[in-house]
């Protein structure tokens, strides 16, 4: 989604801002800008389209120590180079960058051109550079507070004004904004992956909080203008986090790395003397575990899906009640919230609006929220009473890998931490810790075989317009998922189906044009999926099965056209393991197809957006 970019210092600030961009670009843009402030006063640069469209209208020399840059993803208004940010006033004096939405934009538009105001692009945020322009207050900092005071809405905003030209002025409601702080120089952005070439110490505002930036130091304070004297926390993300380290893709990077980031998720949460996990940041005390009777998990996308995998697992191994729903559809519904019930909300980026607003919705109404969260100091993970971090590192590609089985994972300690509370034995316990420890060497395998996975997907679904996903119980969850995968970075147009409901509509479409990946682990459910396998097969529909080793047992291989095996785990640990492949399946699919795999058309790393 949208990035923003600052910087005040000594230094030249164009190629700084470039560079940060250059880090946000990850998170889906269609235009991107810069501002800086110069001698003669403000210069624009605005270009529709990915960055070196920019960087071919620059001059050589761009001077100016103090700037603010922009990638936008269009909401209100077409990618044009006139919607572009950042957006100025009339007589070009202040400049703005914005994430978020004006929502009273119409009106406020309405009435400044009522006074007269020209207006030089459709969208939202020019309001903002009018309405501070034309405050009469005396510094850059009133005139922003002044005008933010009208806005209703969402906005992370960064302000130069020529006027005023060793200053940034920042705010953030609703919208990431991060400051940097620097040796005689200040940076912001909306992501710390921005800032991490600079320096790791970082200052995350809160909503309703601005910040007064200038080369020896910053201040924060609320826009009701209460100093709040906020202090620099270190961060420990390296640059080289961001690299693609030799692969192709970021997407390939992040699939590879799963094995270690499922260690990491799993350092030091493991406890062997009473074969349990332990989980420090639930704040939740077993007094107050034994006191839930029944769990709803909330998220957007695959952060839902992994919810929805989570939920079996918590389910099947705690027998408390427990599901998942897309965190939008749940805060608009007017949900009931109960005090015995627990809900814990799933995101990569900590960010993202929706999931957001639920936290807000069931913490306002009494409820207690846990995080499953990856970004750390995010603004989810800092609003939720508690929670478990991936610690999955940076996703940087758009589509998510590794987060989603850090998730699952997430899920599958906190399911063993609440079952060793209640119900299950500590030989189960030790059983599910082995199980585990054994993840990593496990997925290691599975990638381990990738060039025949990568055959299958470009022998079975790049050549394809449509195709089916199903599984049953959890391994539906995965179907979910891996035709997500393979929509968003293939656009291959693919839907999932509980395999029991194919007969119940689908099958109309199933043909030899129309293959169908199906997860059918080794499980209860199997003499079930077996018949879903025949049906299947009598229309002539390829099949590719995603199952385990059968070695006296042939009846999946046996009916599928192609059979990708995946090492056993305990059973409620198996999806852990059986995404894997579709993740790669998708992969190969769209590097077959020269799709744009990092960056998906239409789509956003984080969506701060409703
Ligand atoms: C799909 C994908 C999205 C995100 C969703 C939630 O590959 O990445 O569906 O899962 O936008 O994002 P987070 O987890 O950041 O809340």
């Amino acid at each position: 989604m949208c990035g923003i970019v600052g910087y005040v210092g000594r230094q030249q600030a164009a190629p700084i801002l470039l560079s940060g961009l250059r880090r946000l670009e990850y998170r889906g843009y269609d235009s991107a800008g810069l501002a800086l402030v110069g001698k003669g006063g403000l210069k624009l640069y605005k270009a529709e389209g990915k960055l070196a469209q920019l960087e071919k209208i620059l001059p050589k020399r761009l001077p100016g120590v103090v700037g603010v840059g922009h990638t936008r993803w269009a909401t209100h208004g077409e990618p044009t180079d006139a919607n572009a940010h950042p957006h100025c006033d009339p007589e070009g004096r202040v400049a703005i960058v914005h994430n978020g939405i004006v929502e009273n934009s119409v009106e406020l538009r309405a009435r400044l051109q009522a006074d007269g105001h020209v207006f030089a692009s459709e969208t939202d945020s020019e309001v903002i550079a009018h309405l501070i322009a034309s405050s009469s207050k005396a510094t850059l900092e009133q005139r922003v507070r002044e005008a933010l005071l009208v806005i209703e809405g969402t906005y992370g905003i960064a302000v130069v004004d020529w006027e005023q030209p060793g200053q940034l002025v920042v705010a953030r409601n609703g919208s990431p904004v991060i400051l940097g702080v620097g040796d005689k120089e200040m940076f912001v952005a909306s992501d710390v992956s921005a800032l991490v070439r600079y320096t790791r110490q970082v200052v995350h505002l809160d909503d309703r909080e601005m910040a007064v930036l200038a080369p020896d130091g910053f201040r924060t304070l609320t826009l009701d203008d209460q100093p709040t004297d906020k202090q620099p926390l270190t961060v420990s993300l390296s640059s080289e986090s961001f690299d693609k380290g030799g692969f192709e893709h970021f997407l390939h990077k992040e699939i590879h790395e799963q094995p270690d980031a499922c260690s990491r998720t799993l350092r030091g949460r493991l406890d062997r003397q009473f074969n349990t996990a332990k989980l420090g940041g639930l704040e939740l005390a077993p007094r107050d575990l034994l006191d839930i009777r029944r769990i709803r998990i909330l998220g957007c996308g695959s952060a839902y899906y992994a919810g929805l995998v989570g939920a079996h697992m918590i389910e099947t191994l705690t027998r408390v009640p427990c599901d998942a729903e897309p965190a939008a559809e749940f805060r608009y519904r007017n949900p009931v919230i109960e005090k015995d019930v627990l809900y814990i909300v799933v995101s990569q980026s900590g960010e993202t609006f929706d999931t957001l607003a639920a936290v807000q919705e069931v913490q306002r109404k009494g409820g207690r929220v846990l995080g499953v969260v990856n970004a750390v100091g995010s603004t989810i993970a800092r609003q939720c009473d508690g929670g478990i971090y991936l610690h999955a590192g940076p996703e940087v590609s758009v589509a998510s890998t590794k987060t989603f089985t850090c998730s699952v994972l997430a899920f599958a300690l906190f399911a063993l931490h609440l079952g060793r509370v209640r119900d299950i034995s500590p030989g189960v316990g030790r059983r599910l810790i082995d199980a585990l420890l054994a993840l990593p060497d496990q997925m290691r395998e599975i990638l381990a075989g990738e060039a025949a996975i990568a055959e299958i997907a470009r022998e079975f679904l790049a050549p394809r317009s449509n195709a089916f996903y199903i599984g049953r119980a959890s391994s539906y969850a995965l179907a979910l998922e891996g035709a997500q995968k393979l929509k968003e970075i293939s656009y291959i147009h693919a839907e999932a189906y509980p395999a029991s409901e194919l007969k119940h509509g689908p099958l109309a479409l199933v043909s030899p044009e129309t293959p169908t990946v199906m997860v059918v682990p080794h499980d209860d459910l199997l003499d079930k999926s077996l018949s879903t396998l025949e049906e299947i097969r009598t229309r002539r529909g390829p099949i590719i099965a995603i199952t385990h080793p059968g070695a006296d047992d042939r009846r999946v291989a046996d009916r599928a056209d192609a059979v990708i095996e995946v090492p056993r785990s305990e059973s409620v640990l198996d999806p852990l393991l059986l995404n894997l492949p579709l993740q790669l399946l998708a992969y190969h699919a769209a590097v077959a197809l020269g799709r744009d795999i990092d960056q998906p058309r239409n789509l956003a790393k984080s969506v701060t957006v409703e």
